[in-house]
């Protein structure tokens, strides 16, 4: 049997609950992917630390949480390695080791980095744990030589630099590194409730682990067309939250769009089977979700971060050869 071919991918712990945005733009595809790659699905808790370093505290329960959300969602762990990226101490050492042939300017071109910088209120503020967190992430990603990278759109730059610092790598020491495919969701992107961005900072998001109760709070709420007061005003289902979350998550929702277009149905039915819809298909996730205890979690990163460390183990050896250090 030839060997699987790997995929990685991350998400931060920034924060101790993934929501329906996080499922859509990531985990749906990386559950998917586990019938043709062995999938491995990190928690990234230094790269949360970049915004994060000055309470950190929480990080370790969020990376749990994280981890407990993605088991949930159908990421397999008897297939996919699920770990912590800090307990794979290898990443630390060739995030070190990229960061010496990686050249400055390429980093402070990323435009991730230059919104972050400002908010963090300019270069006295600002760590340089900020400035280097494509490289680690870099690191996360060469590590594994994955065949590809599943990420949304917003990580375009970061997957771009990753290619580049592989290529400096190989042309300076030795071809380590195989080019990795980018595998740029073309998901639809979930709004939030209130049609922005689903983001926690937006109080907006609907939970994977939140109750059925609060979900249909929350669809209750969620903004529809503003013009559309009476039933029989007509909708526009492309604006509105609900029907968004219709087009994803129920098989009607063509219908669903149709009468609300032509003010044959309003708003408030619209809801109460978006609601039924979204909690149908939270359900299963939710029941598995609530299975898993810290103790069941913990083994589960347990076993993943010792799998995923047999692969850095392997490649860090390549590097120090390649690089004649050892
Ligand atoms: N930067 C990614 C994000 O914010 C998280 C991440 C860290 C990641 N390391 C990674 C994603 C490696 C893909 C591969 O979403």
């Amino acid at each position: 049997m030839t060997p699987q071919k790997r995929i990685l991918s991350g998400m931060r712990s920034t924060g101790a609950k993934l929501h329906l945005g996080n499922y859509e733009g990531a985990l749906r595809n990386w559950v998917k992917l586990q019938s043709d790659y062995k999938v491995f699905a990190m928690v990234a808790d230094w790269h949360a630390l970049t915004t994060q370093f000055d309470d950190p505290s929480k990080i370790g329960q969020n990376s749990r949480e994280v981890a407990k959300d993605f088991v949930a969602a159908g990421i397999d762990p008897e297939k996919s390695p699920v770990f912590v990226q800090s307990h794979v101490k290898e990443h630390a050492e060739l995030h070190l080791l990229l960061s010496m042939v990686t050249p400055l300017g390429w980093l402070e071109r990323v435009p991730t980095y230059k919104e972050k910088q400002q908010d963090l209120g300019g270069a006295e503020r600002e760590p340089y744990g900020l400035l280097g967190y494509p490289v680690l992430q870099s690191a996360d990603i060469l590590m594994y030589k994955p065949y590809g990278v599943p990420v949304g759109k917003d990580q375009a730059p970061h997957l771009e630099i990753s290619r580049e610092i592989a290529r400096r790598f190989n042309h300076l020491y030795g071809d380590v590194f195989p080019e990795f495919a980018s595998m740029i969701g073309e998901v639809a992107v979930l709004p939030g409730i209130d049609m922005r961005k689903m983001s926690k900072s937006y109080d907006n998001c609907v939970y994977i682990n939140e109750t059925p109760e609060e979900t249909a709070k929350k669809i209750k709420g969620a903004f529809t067309t503003p013009s559309k007061i009476k039933m029989t005003d007509p909708g526009v289902p492309e604006g509105c939250a609900v029907c968004q979350y219709l087009k994803v998550y129920s098989p009607d929702w063509k219908t669903q769009w149709e009468e609300d277009r032509e003010g044959l149905r309003g708003c408030s039915k619209n809801k109460n089977e978006c609601i039924e819809a979204v909690n149908e298909f939270l359900r299963p996730i939710r029941e598995r979700r609530a299975q898993l205890d810290d103790a069941t979690i913990e083994e589960i990163l347990k076993k993943g971060a010792d799998e995923a460390r047999e692969v850095a183990q392997q490649t860090m050896q390549e590097v120090r050869q390649a690089m004649g250090l050892w």
